[in-house]
C-alpha cells in the first residue's frame, strides 16, 4: 500500500510554506525557525531550489545548509517537505551539456538563467537529476523532520529538440503501432503530409501555415508522458529510500500542459499551487469562484483530501497590475481550500526575498517583518486552524459531476476551428461557477471514471469523446442520471476525427437529436436573445430533435439567424433525461437551468437559504459558510449550530461579516 496524505498529516491540516534558506545567512534561520513556531507552521518546503547549493558543480556535494536546516526543524517540531531541486539544474549543467536545454518551437535555445531549463527527454538531464535525487533521497529518507517528498516543481516545460523528435518517435511507435496507422490516425492524406518513414516525424515546429491538429494533440500528449517519466523516476528514488513517505509534485491549477488525470495517478499525494487574483474584487467573486473550481478538481484528482502546495499571503509579483489581499481575504481563501478537502496549506514563501525574480511578490514573513498585517494575519490564521482539524480525512460529498478532461481541451483549443472566441477554460469556467454560486457541490470527473456515484452529471464541453465515454455517459442517463450537456461536445473522436452528424451517433440518441447541422458562432459582445427572455453568447447552433419522440425544446431562439428554432432541449433517455445546451446561457440563465436539473435530479444545496455571494460547502462533520461579499450577511439556519472557529452557537441565523467564515457543527 502507498502511503498517502494521512501519514503526513497525522490528524492535523499542515500549516506552512516554502523555506528558501539558501538566501539568507544562517543568523536568518534561527529567527526564521522561530517565527515559524509562533505563527503555528507545522511543515516547512525545502530545497526547491537547492541544487546549485547542494552540487556547487559535477559530482560535488554540499550538505551542509539541507543538515542545518532540516535539524533546526526537526528540534523546533516543524515537519519538513523535502523537495528534489531538479526543476532548476546549476548553470554548469546547461553549460557542459547545452543538450539538456529545452529549444521552442522555433529551435531557439532556451537558456539557464531563469529556472525550469531542462528538456524532459534529455537522458544526461534525466541522469543527473536522478543522481542528485537518490543522493538526496539516501541522505535524509530516514531523517526525523521528513514527511512529505515534494518532486520538482510545477512541470511544465516542453520542447522541441531534436532528442525530443527521437523520444516522440517512441512515443508514437507505441501508440500507433505502424506508420500506416500513424497516417491514417493523423489523416496526413490532408495537404500531403503522408509520412513514409518513422525518421521524417518531428515535433510540431514552427511551420508555414496551419500545422496537422492530429499532430499537434499527440505532441501535448507526449510532452505530458515526457515529463510524468521525469516525475516517475524522482518518485521511485524516493520511495526507495523512504516508502513510508508520501510523494507529491505540486501542480499548477487548471494547467494545459499536462495531463492531470494521469499526473494524479502517479502521485500518493495530489497538491495545487493556486493564486486566484484578489482584484477580481470583493463584490465580483471570481477569484473565490476560480478557487473553488481548481479545489473541487484537485480533490476529485486526489480522490480525497489534497494539499494546497503554494498561495501568496498577499500580491504576487507577475500579473500587470498586483494587487494585495485586502484585510480577511487569505483567511478566507485559506478556509474555502479546507472546506473543499485540502488537509495542507501552505503558501509561497515563508520569507520574502531580498534579491531576485520574485522579491516583490508577498511572503508570510514580508519585508516589513513580523509586525506587518500580512504577518499577523497569518499568525492569526495558523493559530485557528487547529480548531478545523475535525475534517482531516473527511470527505466532500458530492452528487454533481462535472466532466473534464486534457485531450479534449487540447484538441478543442487549436486552430483552424470555428470561432477562436471559445476558451475551454472559460467555459468550463462559466458552467461551474453557475453550480458555485448555487451551491450544488460538484466533483470533476474524467469522461470514463465511474459516474454511479452522481446523478447529475454536467458536461461544459467535451469536444473529443472517445467510445467508452460515449458508452459510460449513456449507461448512467439510461440507468436514471440527469445530464446537462453543452456545446461542441462529442464532435470528434480520439484521434481527432469528426464524427458524422455534427455529434456522436450516441450522444444525440442520448439528447434525442437527429443532427446538429450548423454551428452559429457569436461574434464577442454578440449575444443571441431566447423565447424565454435570457440571452446567450459565444455560441448558437441550428439543431434538430429526433422525430417523432425526440427531444422537447426547453426554450427556443427568439433573434438571430435562427429564431424559431430549439435552443435548449430536453429528452427523456431510459429512465434518465438528458439537457442539450447549444449556446452560453447568461450567468443566472445558466444557474437556473442547472438548480432546475439538480433539484429534478435530487439534488440540493446544504442550506435552503443563502444570501448571494455566500458559499455553503459540507465537509466531514462540518457546515462552512464563507462570505465572499463586501457587505455583512445573516444565514438563516433551518436547525441549530455551533461555530466551531468562535464555540458560538446560533439557533435560527448567524451573522457573517465581509469575507467572514464560519464552521459549524450541527
Ligand atoms: C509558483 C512557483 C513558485 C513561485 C510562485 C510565485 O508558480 O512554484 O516557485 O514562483 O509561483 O507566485
Amino acid at each position: 500500500m502507498r502511503p498517502t496524505l494521512a501519514d503526513a498529516t497525522r490528524g492535523r491540516i499542515l500549516f506552512g510554506g516554502d523555506w528558501n534558506p539558501e538566501q539568507w545567512p544562517e543568523e536568518t534561520w534561527h529567527e526564521d525557525v522561530r517565527l515559524m513556531r509562533e505563527a503555528g507552521v507545522t511543515l516547512a518546503t525545502v530545497g526547491v531550489f537547492s541544487w546549485a547549493s547542494v552540487e556547487p558543480r559535477p559530482g560535488a556535494r554540499d550538505f551542509r545548509t539541507l543538515d542545518t536546516v532540516l535539524g533546526l526543524l526537526d528540534d523546533a517540531g516543524i515537519g519538513a517537505c523535502l523537495a528534489t531541486p531538479t526543476a532548476s539544474p546549476p548553470p554548469w549543467l546547461g553549460a557542459r551539456h547545452p543538450e539538456t536545454l529545452p529549444r521552442d518551437e522555433h529551435g531557439a535555445v532556451v537558456w539557464y538563467g531563469s529556472r525550469n531549463h531542462f528538456c524532459p527527454s534529455s537522458p544526461t538531464y534525466r541522469e543527473h537529476a536522478l543522481r542528485i535525487t537518490q543522493d538526496i533521497a539516501h541522505r535524509y529518507g530516514s531523517h526525523p523532520a521528513l514527511r512529505l517528498w515534494h518532486i520538482n516543481n510545477e512541470y511544465g516545460t516542453a520542447c522541441w529538440c531534436d532528442t525530443t523528435a527521437a523520444h516522440f518517435r517512441t512515443w508514437l511507435q507505441a501508440r500507433h503501432g505502424t506508420l500506416d496507422a500513424l497516417n491514417e490516425a493523423w489523416g496526413t492524406a490532408f495537404w500531403s503530409q503522408r509520412y513514409d518513414d518513422w525518421a521524417e516525424i518531428l515535433p510540431p515546429r514552427r511551420a508555414q501555415y496551419l500545422p496537422n491538429p492530429a499532430h499537434v494533440l499527440d505532441f501535448k500528449r507526449f510532452t505530458s508522458d515526457a515529463l510524468l517519466e521525469c516525475f516517475t523516476a524522482e518518485r521511485d528514488a524516493v520511495t526507495a529510500a523512504s516508502p513510508r513517505v508520501p510523494v507529491t509534485t505540486n501542480l499548477m491549477p487548471l494547467f494545459p500542459g499536462i495531463d492531470g488525470w494521469r499526473w494524479a495517478a502517479e502521485e500518493d499525494v495530489v497538491s495545487v499551487d493556486l493564486y486566484p487574483d484578489p482584484a477580481a474584487g470583493p463584490d465580483d467573486p471570481a477569484g473565490a469562484a476560480h478557487g473553488a473550481l481548481v479545489q473541487d478538481l484537485t480533490r476529485s484528482q486526489a480522490r480525497g483530501p489534497w494539499a494546497l502546495m503554494e498561495q501568496a499571503a498577499s500580491a504576487v509579483s507577475w500579473r500587470p497590475v498586483n494587487k494585495p489581499k485586502p484585510p480577511g481575504l487569505t483567511r478566507l481563501w485559506s478556509l474555502q481550500a479546507v472546506a473543499r478537502g485540502a488537509d495542507t496549506l501552505c503558501f509561497f514563501q515563508w520569507r520574502q526575498s531580498r534579491q531576485g525574480a520574485e522579491k516583490f511578490h508577498s511572503a508570510m514573513l514580508p519585508h516589513s517583518g513580523p509586525r506587518s498585517r500580512v504577518h499577523r494575519e497569518i499568525r492569526a490564521l495558523g493559530a485557528e486552524l487547529p480548531a478545523l482539524d475535525a475534517v482531516v480525512g473527511t470527505t466532500v460529498p458530492a452528487r454533481v459531476a462535472v466532466l473534464h478532461d486534457w485531450p479534449s481541451w487540447w484538441a478543442a483549443e487549436q486552430p483552424g476551428r470555428p470561432s477562436d472566441q471559445v476558451s475551454y477554460p472559460a467555459v468550463l469556467a462559466a458552467w461551474h461557477h453557475a453550480l458555485w454560486r448555487r451551491n450544488l457541490t460538484c466533483d470533476l470527473a474524467h469522461p470514463e471514471a465511474d459516474l454511479t456515484p452522481y446523478d447529475l452529471l454536467v458536461v461544459p464541453q467535451l469536444y473529443l469523446l472517445g467510445d467508452a465515454a460515449l458508452d459510460s455517459l449513456a449507461a448512467r442517463v439510461h440507468a436514471g442520471a440527469t445530464l446537462v450537456c453543452g456545446f461542441l461536445t462529442g464532435v470528434a473522436d480520439p484521434d481527432d476525427r469528426v464524427r458524422d452528424g455534427g455529434t456522436d451517433a450516441r450522444l444525440r440518441r442520448i439528447l434525442g437529436l437527429a443532427a446538429v447541422h450548423e454551428w452559429w458562432p457569436l461574434a464577442p459582445g454578440e449575444t443571441v436573445t431566447l423565447d424565454d427572455g435570457t440571452t446567450g453568447s459565444l455560441w448558437s447552433e441550428d439543431i434538430e430533435p429526433a422525430a417523432p419522440a425526440g427531444a422537447t425544446t426547453a426554450a427556443a431562439y427568439a433573434t438571430g439567424p435562427l429564431a424559431g428554432h430549439p435552443a435548449i432541449t430536453r429528452h427523456r433517455h431510459g429512465a434518465g433525461t438528458a439537457w442539450y445546451v447549444s449556446t452560453l446561457p447568461e450567468p443566472t440563465a445558466l444557474a437556473d437551468l442547472l438548480s432546475r436539473a439538480a433539484a429534478a435530479a435530487g439534488v440540493e444545496p446544504p442550506l435552503p437559504a443563502v444570501p448571494p455571494g455566500v458559499e455553503a460547502v459540507g465537509r466531514g462533520p462540518l457546515l462552512f459558510l464563507l462570505n465572499h461579499t463586501a457587505a455583512p450577511v445573516e444565514v438563516p439556519l433551518p436547525t441549530p449550530y455551533t461555530d466551531v472557529l468562535t464555540g458560538r452557537h446560533h439557533t435560527t441565523a448567524i451573522p457573517l461579516p465581509p469575507n467572514g467564515v464560519a464552521a459549524l457543527r450541527p
